[in-house]
């Protein structure tokens, strides 16, 4: 082992950890359940009983008979999801700073063979149904790529979320234009926490047709469910998979962390604090001039406006955090192992550079 694996959080060369919720390691019902899979053989590409055990947990979850699959990334979660709800002449409607758009590296468009991303703007991140109903009657001719699909991140990537009402809302102005509504649920838990809604309320029963559904930012290693409610839109999934690379020949050690995170209610366990988390630090802030709330705190993510030279005083003392997501800014994403005191240390920071700036 190296010395860098012994450090303690407290020692002055170890960052700390608030940029993304991909920072965090494995929660420990996640870790017990992949090392309970590990006792014994099973059999390989999801015919074990770990995944029929966890399709089944999302089921009673969901409360409906849906399709689950389960995939290494968000990428591919997403990717693959949106190519079974398009055809390569049509086009997918999504916020302008949605993941699929920003940080895909075009996978959405290449695993469709070519669905084009239309964007478009929003408040706080959130897609509204006028911008929907806007971009599918700004055109109806042959050469505009026919609107088939509205993709909506749940929570949005400023850490706001759609309630219950907004998705219905979509779900109207989707049926009257005849698009299928797929969910980016990088932080679904997130949301659920949150929104304090059940999971059904947040997706079939609000129209969403097709969840991807996070347990990487949840508290696994490693691992998204992709879980289509409506059923026929699976149709041939497992090939989409195979073909690309995500058919996983052991899939047991995808599915039994999230039979951890399922069965023992981690799944919102984690969530609910990491969103505690998030709201402690935008309460902290709340007293310290300089230092602003850019977005009201929905799920795990605190966006801050800071002045640049603030942000390098906080990076010189170790932590860290993203500038380049969303609107600008500085994000801060709280996980399920965010403790209170990293956080009271980050307020503490920021009261005290906030202060000597005032000062000078
Ligand atoms: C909104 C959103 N969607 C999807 C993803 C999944 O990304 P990845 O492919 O890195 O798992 C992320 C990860 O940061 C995200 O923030």
């Amino acid at each position: 082992m190296s010395d860098s694996d012994t450090r303690s959080p407290s020692s002055p060369d170890v960052p700390r950890f608030l940029a993304s919720d991909n920072t965090s390691g494995i929660c420990p019902e996640a870790m017990d359940y992949l090392v309970r899979a590990n006792q014994s053989d099973d059999l390989a590409y999801g015919n074990d009983r770990w995944t029929a055990q966890a399709s089944d947990r999302f089921r009673e979850l969901f409360e409906t008979d849906c399709e689950v699959f389960f995939v290494f990334n968000g990428t591919a979660a997403n990717s693959l999801a949106l190519a079974s709800t398009c055809q390569s002449y049509h086009s997918v409607i999504c916020h302008q700073l949605a993941h699929i758009e920003t940080d895909e590296c075009g996978g959405p468009e290449f695993f469709s063979n070519g669905s084009k991303l239309l964007t478009v703007a929003g408040e706080h991140g959130r897609v509204t149904p006028e911008s929907i109903a806007t971009t599918v009657t700004r055109r109806g001719d042959i050469h505009y790529p026919r609107p088939k699909a509205v993709s909506l991140t749940q929570a949005t990537e400023l850490g706001t979320t759609y309630g219950v009402d907004d998705l219905h809302a979509i779900r109207d102005v989707a049926d009257e234009h005849g698009l299928r509504i797929h969910m980016d649920g990088a932080r679904f838990a997130n949301a659920c926490a949150g929104l304090d809604a059940a999971p059904a309320d947040l997706t079939w029963r609000a129209g969403v047709d097709v969840l991807c559904f996070s347990g990487t930012k949840n508290g696994l290693g490693f691992g998204e469910a992709v879980i289509f409610f409506d059923r026929k839109l699976a149709e041939d999934f497992d090939y989409r998979c195979k073909q690309a690379g995500q058919l996983a020949s052991k899939m047991r050690y995808l599915a039994a962390p999230w039979l951890g995170l399922l069965e023992t209610g981690a799944w919102l366990r984690n969530a609910q604090h990491a969103n505690a988390m998030a709201r402690r630090l935008a309460q902290g802030i709340e007293a310290i001039d300089g230092v602003e709330l850019m977005f009201p705190v929905q799920a795990n993510s605190v966006f801050l406006e800071i002045a640049p030279d603030l942000q390098q005083q906080l990076r010189d003392s170790r932590w860290t955090f993203y500038t380049f997501i969303g609107e600008g800014g500085a994000r801060f994403v709280c996980s399920w192992n965010t403790t209170p005191e990293l956080i009271d240390d980050l307020i503490a920071d920021l009261a005290r550079v906030a202060s000597e700036a005032a000062a000078r």
